[in-house]
């Protein structure tokens, strides 16, 4: 049973009062918290590799500055939701520490190549797709700091959805190679795509306590079903074929009966051995390590400054 806290704090939650950095939280609240928006920000700044290796490859400068802007932005939403998991007393060492070790997560979708023009589309119109819908219900998170950066980010990702979704129409009413090329970036970002809302609810270790707690508003089946129900129709209008045949409309539903991702490949990624999975880390090891200079600079900066105070 529950102490006297925990009540306090649990009909706080019910009443969708919002949980502060000052007020008393149980500490397996704590934790999955730092867990969830610390992995949520790594997915922010590594998501940002795959679509920075097409900035110097853009077919035109209009495309160039629109993904430039985009990579700005993630940039921008992982340093929003870095700020939120430090409210909770880790610190961004802290955090980037265990993203370099490999004992945090990012979203597995970074660990899948960008072959070509065409999966900058998928991505903006697939990944940024399945980020929204999930980030919108974030919005109403029951951790104050989280809900706040939730509602900022989700002012820029339908920018982002939409530009991808600009590209695959340009390339699905392009020329036979172009839509054929964006047949073949839908077929191999569905899937991965539907990874990103989480495994199965039966095989889903922190859902039922992180609803109980309002850190969950959908459950992940509950969110991939919304995704499939509301891309289907989009994948149509451009004349693309969603790589499943099973899916099927279901009337009574209300909804498409789908196939399931591959679950062994999901556990695979995680376990590190996905296509990307070491450039990626690689690559934020390295920048790590590039930018130790400049980190040195400006402590040696700030102490001079503060030791001028001083004097
Ligand atoms: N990639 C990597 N790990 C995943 C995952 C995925 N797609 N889906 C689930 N997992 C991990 C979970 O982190 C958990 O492992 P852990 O205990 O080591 O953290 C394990 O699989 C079991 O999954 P659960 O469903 O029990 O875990 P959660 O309750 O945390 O649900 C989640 C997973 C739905 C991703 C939830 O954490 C969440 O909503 N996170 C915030 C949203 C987020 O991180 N989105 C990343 C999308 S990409 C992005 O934002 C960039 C965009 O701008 C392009």
């Amino acid at each position: 049973d529950m102490s006297p806290e925990e009540v306090a704090f649990q009909d706080k939650v019910d009443a969708d009062i919002k949980i502060e950095p000052r007020d008393w939280m149980p500490d397996g609240y704590r934790k999955t918290l730092i867990r969830q928006i610390g992995q949520h920000a790594h997915s922010e700044i590594v998501g940002q590799l795959p679509e920075g290796n097409w900035i110097a490859r853009a077919p035109t400068l209009e495309r160039k500055m629109i993904l430039l802007a985009k990579v700005q932005d993630e940039a921008g939403h992982g340093l929003y939701l870095y700020s939120a998991a430090e409210t909770l007393g880790v610190t961004r060492d802290e955090l980037t520490e265990a993203l370099l070790s490999g004992k945090m997560k990012y979203s597995s979708i970074f660990n899948y190549p960008t072959l070509n023009w065409a999966d900058i589309g998928a991505v903006g119109w697939l990944v940024d797709g399945a980020a929204i819908m999930n980030q919108v219900p974030l919005q109403r998170t029951s951790y104050g700091p989280y809900s706040r950066a939730m509602i900022r980010i989700c002012k820029e990702e339908s920018f982002h959805q939409r530009q991808g979704y600009d590209i695959m129409m340009k390339m699905a009413q392009g020329t036979p190679e172009q839509k054929k090329m964006a047949q073949d970036a839908l077929n191999r970002f569905w899937y991965p795509s539907l990874m990103m809302f989480g495994p199965s609810d039966a095989e889903s270790v922190h859902s039922a306590q992180s609803m109980a707690w309002k850190i969950k508003i959908n459950t992940n089946d509950e969110l991939r079903q919304k995704f499939v129900d509301q891309t289907v129709p989009q994948a149509e209008y451009l004349g693309l074929t969603v790589p499943d045949e099973n899916l099927k409309w279901n009337e009574e539903k209300g909804g498409y009966d789908f196939s399931e991702p591959d679950w062994s490949e999901f556990f695979d990624v995680l376990k590190g051995n996905g296509p990307c999975n070491n450039d990626r880390l690689n690559a934020r090891v390295n920048a790590w390590e590039d930018g130790q200079w400049v980190r040195d600079g400006l402590l040696a900066h700030a102490e001079k400054k503060a030791a001028r105070k001083v004097a």
